[in-house]
């Protein structure tokens, strides 16, 4: 082995081994039912949730803009606390993953992505998404989907990604199409919101055509710098 100027190799080796415990907590892990792994976008880290995160979701998803058309969330800190708690038991038993949605330069949630398995080992999976509307149009949505999106098809072996959004959603249809998802059916009076059934769409998106479209919007994008 070429030998180490300057340093000794203890130090080399803690030094080795402070890199190891940092990467492992902070940045990914080989195996997301144990953490889930950070994953940076441009302008949005996605990261598992924490307790501490209570306080800030139930102040942006409890709103009747936000929840209007979601499944009712949470109305205390509390309830959000049980909540996050049954996130991390179901990503430990390795049915669902629920990221918080941080921007840059913040250390608060200001959302989440979930996705849960349809079958045993996630070939079938569901996603879904809410957001503070104060980001709303800030462009946090596209840079966790782009995120999510990956981290469902390359680390979860997904291989068709289904969503659910009420017909009356504008927002929530307007988002999904941007991501590629294709509609497929509409799902009369199936979800049932305020003493309404409501009807909804039924997007998937398949993974090779993510691959697909991942790709030429990579060739676009070289061609553009
Ligand atoms: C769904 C949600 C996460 C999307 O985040 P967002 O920041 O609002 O999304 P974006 O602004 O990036 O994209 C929404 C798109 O819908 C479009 N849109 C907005 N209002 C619309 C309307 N009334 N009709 C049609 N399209 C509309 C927007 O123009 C935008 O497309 P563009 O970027 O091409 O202009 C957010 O709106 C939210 O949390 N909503 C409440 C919870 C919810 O409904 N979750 C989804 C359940 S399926």
């Amino acid at each position: 082995m070429e030998k180490m100027p300057f340093r000794d190799a203890q130090s080399v080796t803690n030094l080795q081994a402070v890199i190891a415990a940092a990467r492992s907590s902070e940045t990914t892990t080989s195996d997301w039912k144990q953490a889930l792994p950070v994953l940076t976008g441009s302008m949005a880290t996605l990261r598992e949730l924490r307790l501490s995160d209570a306080p800030s979701l139930l102040t942006m998803l409890s709103t009747q803009e936000v929840a209007r058309f979601i499944s009712p969330p949470p109305t205390t800190v509390e309830g959000f606390e049980r909540f996050i708690a049954w996130t991390h038991r179901e990503r430990a038993a390795g049915n669902y993953a629920c990221f918080a949605v941080v921007p840059h330069g913040m250390d608060t949630a200001i959302g989440i992505f979930q996705v849960r398995q349809l079958e045993p080992g996630f070939g079938t999976a569901e996603w879904g998404f809410a957001i503070g509307s104060a980001f709303w149009g800030t462009g946090a949505f596209q840079d966790g989907a782009e995120l999510i999106l990956e981290f469902a098809f390359e680390t979860l072996g997904v291989h068709r990604l289904e969503a659910r959004a009420a017909v009356l959603n504008e927002r929530g249809n307007g988002a999904l199409l941007k991501t590629g998802a294709v509609q497929e059916a509409i799902l009369r009076k199936s979800f049932l919101r305020n003493g309404q059934y409501l009807d909804q769409v039924l997007y998937a998106i398949i993974k090779d055509d993510w691959y697909a479209s991942r790709e030429v919007s990579r060739q676009v994008h070289a061609c553009i710098h």
